[in-house]
């Protein structure tokens, strides 16, 4: 049940689950620190997501493949302790659960114990099988991320639409399969045809939760700074921009400092 319908006091894989049989659509938003976190559990979000799209966001990388573990703990542990009802889920980092499946496993508990978060996510199908089943075994509930999984932007060498060949659609629809059959609680879908991911949606029981994926999937995601216009140039056709934060911010701030250089702040009433 969503903030809209009401009683929910704390977001599990189950409730997500369930929303998607009732047809009830999931929001989830991306989540780095505990002052943003605060606002969007207040606001009803489903799900916050502490992506590692904050090696973009808040460390100002290029790409998500420098942010370490050590520093998603840091962001989920702020996360977590702004949160009452949204469920927190936790990207695994590049190189955190690539290399074997002991490896993987050691990294999920390492976020789940560290941060109190709720789940894992982490990128690929097929290649990743033995990391996810073992993170599953271990009791930690997994979300899958197939289509454009940004970790792999080296191999793809562009940001641009993925699976719109029929092979790699074919590669997608069989790794969805295997996601939902190895029994990941929900699966994003990343930029790919709207089509593709409608098929994608209606052939798996897991929730999907699409970015640049088209109306049919059953939640959408989009990074929070997006969209709230805190990332001024980027701006893809998948995103809708909710504020232009950047601007809004920027004036407040030429304001202060106009204020501050006419002796007008602090005035009597802003003193001891
Ligand atoms: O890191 C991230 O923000 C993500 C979303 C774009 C799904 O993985």
């Amino acid at each position: 049940m969503s903030a809209t319908t009401g009683e929910i006091k704390r977001v599990t894989t189950h409730v997500i689950q369930a929303m998607k049989q009732r047809g009830e659509k999931i929001a989830m938003l991306t989540a780095y620190d505990f002052s943003m976190a605060r606002i969007l559990d207040e606001s009803g979000v489903d799900m916050l997501l502490v992506g590692d799209s904050a090696s973009n966001v808040m460390a100002g990388y290029e790409t998500t493949l420098p942010i370490t573990l050590d520093h998603m703990i840091y962001h989920a542990q702020s996360v977590v302790r702004a949160v009452h009802r949204a469920m927190v889920v936790v990207d695994m980092p590049f190189g955190t659960y690539q290399a074997n499946s002991e490896i993987a496993l050691k990294s999920a508990i390492r976020i789940m114990k560290e941060s109190g978060a709720h789940a894992v996510k982490l990128e690929g199908g097929l290649e990743v099988e033995e990391s996810i089943k073992r993170i599953l075994m271990a009791g930690i509930p997994v979300m899958g991320h197939l289509g454009l999984t940004p970790q792999s932007i080296y191999k793809f060498g562009t940001y641009t639409v993925r699976a719109k060949e029929e092979a790699e659609a074919q590669k997608l629809r069989e790794d969805a399969q295997l996601l939902d059959q190895l029994g990941c609680f929900a699966l994003v879908l990343e930029k790919i045809p709207a089509h593709l991911a409608k098929i994608v949606s209606e052939s798996i029981e897991i929730p999907t939760i699409g970015i640049g994926a088209g109306p049919d999937t059953d939640g959408q995601v989009l990074v929070t700074h997006d969209m709230l216009g805190i990332t001024k140039d980027f701006k893809p056709r998948f995103l809708r921009r909710y504020l232009e934060l950047f601007d809004v911010i920027r004036e407040a701030t030429k304001h202060y400092i106009s204020d501050v250089k006419a002796r007008d702040f602090p005035s009597e009433t802003e003193q001891y």
